[in-house]
């Protein structure tokens, strides 16, 4: 026992040591980015990244300028944080930054899936086809539809459906957005009530994993959580496995296409499974939570809720809806709302703060727009987090806390692409879908799928706080980072279908 005590006391000397010496040999050379340890060695900085990174990075910009190396749990990281210089980083031009290898490790730890040769050119390429053009119109009608039947039921709205019932805001946009997607994108069955049933219940054990990812990407969860995720983990394997599908039918052409690549390459079906999960993360982890904020943004602010509203009369006419209809209008109309492309793009602005990370493959130097070179090691991560540098980047975007419907309108009504920084027009004026070699490949059908359900909320629906005076929630420190943010509590608010019918005694006319 004292032996093994003694051994284990020699072992932890060694690593610190070990560690301490790493610490000390790394020195910022010669024109690399000022170099910041942080106190704890090994660690670094990474206590207060992970406590709230926005918050963090904001004080280093400060201390350090435009571009600056963290240490963060033993590993090097290189932010950027002029939004004039990203060009190099995304285009990449020669080929020493390397984004596959980071997120390979990363989709292996959260999902179980381990990657196959071209799979992540198969994705895009899957999602050219599927998610955007022909194949996007036939996945915006599957999706009103799903919509339709997740927000009026299979038979169509009730009698009751036109009383007051209340909710959690965020709560009722993530679980509409969660069914209606899933089901979209991985299939029916036959019976519809039941598919209904699994659905939610599949959300809540997407949110039990939801509240849990942040912390277990950054490898912070207790001996119970590591068990609970690996049950979940397992639970979803199992729900949307291959053997599953067989089952079902209207499985959109972008799993189907996707699964046919694996089994081509000989992939297991076990692994098949864990993919099926990646996606079901991918499709589903943002859509609810930007609608969440699109809608409240709504709420709070009355005169962008009139504009969306007359311009959805305009070009959809008055909204109708009969007992026992579904939703029903030519989802092509999307395109002409330009007040509602404003507000989704005003949201992302607000709401998405991903981070977009590059492995250094070799070293070679940065140019940034000032003229100024840096040295960046191999090894190192390149780090980008446009929520700040971009997004809330006051010379870019006149008050940036500020939700403004009409930011992203030209005078004319038309979508205002021009945005500056020091004069210079500058190109990436928002980033919520990352950019360069891994943007998000769903995009365009998150926005339509995003625009559908909040039209369909505002045109048939009225909708209200319980609270008017209800400030916006800040947003919750641990989700920075992680895609679209998620808000530190829900805000209560009440809603009831605008039924137009005669099954509805005393029916109102929808004014
Ligand atoms: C508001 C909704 C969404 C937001 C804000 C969002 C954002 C993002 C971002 C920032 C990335 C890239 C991260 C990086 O650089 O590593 C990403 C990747 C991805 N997204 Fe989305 N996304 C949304 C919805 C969707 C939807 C609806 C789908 C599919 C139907 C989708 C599919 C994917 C996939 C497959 C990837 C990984 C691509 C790869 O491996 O290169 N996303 N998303």
């Amino acid at each position: 026992m004292v032996l093994w005590g003694l051994l284990l006391g020699a072992l932890m000397v060694a690593t610190v040591a070990y560690l301490c010496l790493q610490e000390l040999l790394r020195q910022q050379r010669p024109k690399e980015p000022p170099l910041d340890k942080g106190s704890v060695p090994w660690l670094g900085h990474a206590l207060a990244f992970r406590k709230n990174m926005f918050e963090f990075l904001k004080h280093m910009r400060a201390k350090h300028g435009d571009i600056f190396t963290v240490q963060l749990g033993g590993q090097y990281f290189t932010f950027v944080m002029d939004p004039l210089s990203f060009g190099p980083i995304l285009k990449d031009t020669q080929r020493k930054l390397d984004f596959v290898e980071y997120a390979e490790n990363l989709v292996l730890k959260v999902f179980g899936y381990r990657s196959v040769p071209g799979d992540y050119q198969m994705i895009h390429s899957a999602s050219t086809k599927h998610l955007m053009g022909d194949g996007l119109e036939e996945l915006n009608k599957a999706m009103l539809d799903s919509l339709s039947l997740v927000m009026l039921g299979p038979t169509g709205p009730s009698l009751d459906a036109s009383s007051w019932r209340e909710d959690g805001l965020f709560h009722f946009c993530y679980n509409i957005l969660f069914k209606a997607g899933y089901l979209s994108l991985f299939g029916y069955t036959k019976d519809k009530e039941q598919d209904l049933l699994q659905a939610e219940e599949l959300f809540v054990q997407f949110r039990k994993f939801d509240r849990l990812f942040p912390r277990f990407v950054y490898s912070l969860l207790g001996p119970r959580e590591w068990l609970e995720v690996g049950r979940l983990q397992r639970l979803f394997h199992k729900t949307l496995s291959v053997e599953h599908n067989m089952e079902k039918y209207g499985i959109s052409n972008w799993i189907t296409y996707m699964l046919q690549y694996l089994r081509e390459q000989g992939v297991a079906p076990a692994m098949q499974d864990k993919f099926n999960f990646m996606m079901l993360w991918a499709s589903q982890g943002n859509t609810g939570p930007t609608s969440f904020w699109a809608l409240l943004f709504l709420l709070k602010h009355p005169e962008a809720m009139r504009a969306v509203r007359e311009e959805a009369t305009q070009v959809l006419g008055e909204a109708r809806l009969e007992a026992k209809q579904s939703f029903n209008f030519k989802v092509s109309a999307l395109h002409r709302m330009p007040v509602l492309d404003s507000v989704m793009e005003e949201t992302l602005r607000l709401g998405a703060a991903p981070t977009l990370l590059r492995v250094v493959n070799d070293d070679h130097s940065l140019k940034m727009a000032s003229g100024q070179e840096y040295l960046l090691r191999s090894g190192d991560i390149l780090a980008l987090f446009p929520y700040l540098s971009v997004h809330m980047d006051p010379d870019i975007h006149s008050e940036p806390t500020t939700f403004k419907y009409d930011r992203f309108l030209t005078p004319s009504g038309s979508r205002k692409v021009d945005f500056y920084k020091a004069g210079k027009k500058i190109h990436h004026y928002t980033m919520p879908w990352g950019s360069g070699v891994s943007i998000c490949p769903g995009r365009f059908l998150a926005l339509s799928e995003m625009k559908l359900f909040v039209l369909l909320m505002v045109t048939h629906f009225d909708l209200e706080l319980v609270d008017p005076d209800t400030p916006v929630p800040p947003v919750d420190p641990q989700r920075w980072g992680f895609g679209t943010t998620q808000p530190s509590h829900d805000v209560r608010f009440r809603y009831r279908l605008r039924l137009w019918s005669e099954l509805c005694p005393g029916g109102r006319k929808p004014g």
